[in-house]
């Protein structure tokens, strides 16, 4: 067995809230395993911006049809065509922005496809996603309205792609003007009198690819040019997002920066998780140790990235006026069998709430520049938060672990320190541990506490600086398999329960079962 130690507070403050492993080897211990917290309370961070709560919701198989829009004459219980189910458990989740309407999507879509009377949209084919037909029931007005409904911001993407600036600037045009121009006042015709607010607008998506397979530096050049016509009224705030690297790709990072930070509040890397390799990715279900070890391995990853590509923004923005947007990371697994393939439905288990939890631990650690994250995607597509089956819905692990951490969003980061065992399995050495601590705005403090190994429980003794600990309590999520989830036949066999702390003198003490993810509120 090997011990792990982060290093000194000091230093984890000036690394904003780093984990960092040092290996100790020491003797083999029976379960549970001892884990030591230190939540230093005067080393802060700027606070956790609610959008890295954010999500996806891209035209991509089940995601919007079927899962969000079902139309006004379905069987399935609707409100104006959006189904029931799905508006209030994500109305429950209190999402704070949404990114649509891609992805690879958003490279091929023309906005006025989406616009007038249902019955006389024009269908087109989804060339990227099984290449079925896209009735464009689901437009501007649906979406802009969804977005309104849930309660969440709305982050646009346009086409930068196959489309020109011209149709980026009608657009907006019409999606914000409060003027008497004819484009807002077709938008009037079409049933929206009052402008809507469109705080975030993605200039492209993934230009190095599916988005038009651009070097960095014509991406950047595109970039500084499109964004020249993306407009909003006077006085009316909005993000403009450069689309930007994929993973490891610190040269599109450092091009974008060099050129282009100047045209920009904000650039996007894109990551996602996978268990093999992008050609045989493995299993969401039925998998063993290996999977799972090597699944919040790649998870972790997360952080070095972040990381580097913001250590380039740094050279470039010391002042850290641009944002840097995850706007897409979550599990990418083999499709669930039997499903229309291109349309990336996948089972959601036990193992995609610990990644979950452990990006948004990350994401927390990079408050300075990190401001936004989607995960991909909302309802049936990849890391999904909804599944939805005809009329039935189920809450997916990953759903549950977004409710949980709800406190957390708008809170301060404060310092936290892990020591003890690491979680071996084979050659593969990880934290057994990995915890968040913040401050809400009512000064209240919340834990995450995470336990990487499946086959431990740990007992994770905490101490507060200046706080001495009267209880803690809250929910825990986990499950006998690795693999548990919920189905539609049993759609909560995996949810949270409650959890608390004891005190322990002024100290907290946490038994936390294998492989869960609890979150607590100190009193
Ligand atoms: O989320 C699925 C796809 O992954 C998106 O369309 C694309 O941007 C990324 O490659």
């Amino acid at each position: 067995m090997i011990h792990f130690k982060l290093r000194s507070a000091a230093a984890a403050a000036a690394s904003a809230f780093a984990l960092v492993a040092a290996p100790v080897p020491v003797q083999a211990q029976t379960s549970p395993m001892a884990v030591t917290v230190n939540v230093q309370t005067d080393k802060t961070a700027p606070v956790i911006d609610k959008n890295i709560y954010g999500q996806f919701a891209e035209h991509l198989g089940r995601g919007i049809y079927e899962g969000v829009w079902v139309g006004e004459k379905s069987r399935i219980p609707n409100t104006r065509g959006y189904r029931n189910d799905v508006l209030a458990a994500l109305r429950e989740l209190k999402v704070p922005v949404v990114r649509w309407p891609g992805g690879c999507f958003a490279d091929e879509y023309a906005w006025r496809d989406g616009i007038g009377p249902r019955s006389q949209r024009p269908v087109r084919v989804n060339t990227h996603w099984g290449g079925v037909t896209e009735s464009n029931e689901f437009g501007t007005h649906e979406f802009l309205n969804f977005a309104e409904m849930i309660g969440a911001e709305a982050y646009v993407a346009g086409n930068m792609g196959s489309g020109s600036p011209r149709e980026m600037a009608e657009w907006m045009e019409y999606m914000t003007a409060d003027s008497q121009s004819t484009l807002a006042n077709e938008r009037r015709r079409n049933g929206r009198d009052k402008p809507w607010k469109v705080k975030f607008f993605g200039v492209g998506n993934e230009s190095w690819g599916c988005g038009g397979n651009m070097r960095a530096e014509y991406s950047a050049d595109l970039h500084r040019r499109y964004q020249t016509f993306v407009k909003v009224p006077r006085g009316v705030p909005l993000v403009k997002v450069a689309t930007g690297a994929n993973v490891d790709d610190y040269n599109f990072t450092n091009v974008l920066m060099e050129r282009a930070r100047g045209q920009m509040d904000a650039l996007s890397i894109h990551y996602y998780t996978f268990p093999g390799s992008w050609e045989s990715k493995g299993p969401a279900t039925g998998f063993a140790e290996d999977k799972w070890v090597s699944t919040l391995k790649n998870a972790l990853r997360m952080d070095e990235l972040v990381t580097r590509h913001k250590a380039i923004m740094d050279r470039h923005d010391p002042q850290k006026r641009v944002s840097l947007f995850v706007d897409e990371w979550g599990t990418w697994y083999d499709q669930e069998p039997g499903s229309v393939p291109g349309f990336l439905y996948q089972q959601n288990t036990l193992r995609d709430a610990h990644v979950a939890a452990l990006s948004l631990n990350i994401f927390h650690r990079h408050t300075d520049r990190v401001r936004m994250s989607n995960i991909a995607q909302m309802v049936n597509v990849l890391q999904a938060m909804i599944l939805t089956d005809k009329e039935r819905m189920l809450l997916t692990p990953t759903y549950h672990v977004f409710h949980m951490y709800q406190p957390f969003q708008g809170a301060t980061p404060l310092a936290a320190t892990v020591s003890g065992p690491q979680y071996r399995h084979g050659e593969t050495f990880l934290p057994s541990v990995d915890v968040s601590a913040a401050r809400d705005a009512s000064g209240r403090l919340h834990l995450a506490l995470v336990n990487l190994d499946p086959n431990r429980p740990a007992q994770v003794t905490t101490s507060i600086s200046g706080v001495t600990p009267r209880a803690a309590s809250g929910r825990v999520l986990t499950g006998p398999a690795l693999d548990t989830h919920n189905t539609f036949d049993r759609p909560n066999t995996i949810q949270p329960v409650a959890f608390s702390g004891r005190v322990e003198g002024d100290r907290l003490v946490f038994d936390l079962p294998a492989k869960s993810v609890a979150v607590v509120a100190v009193d």
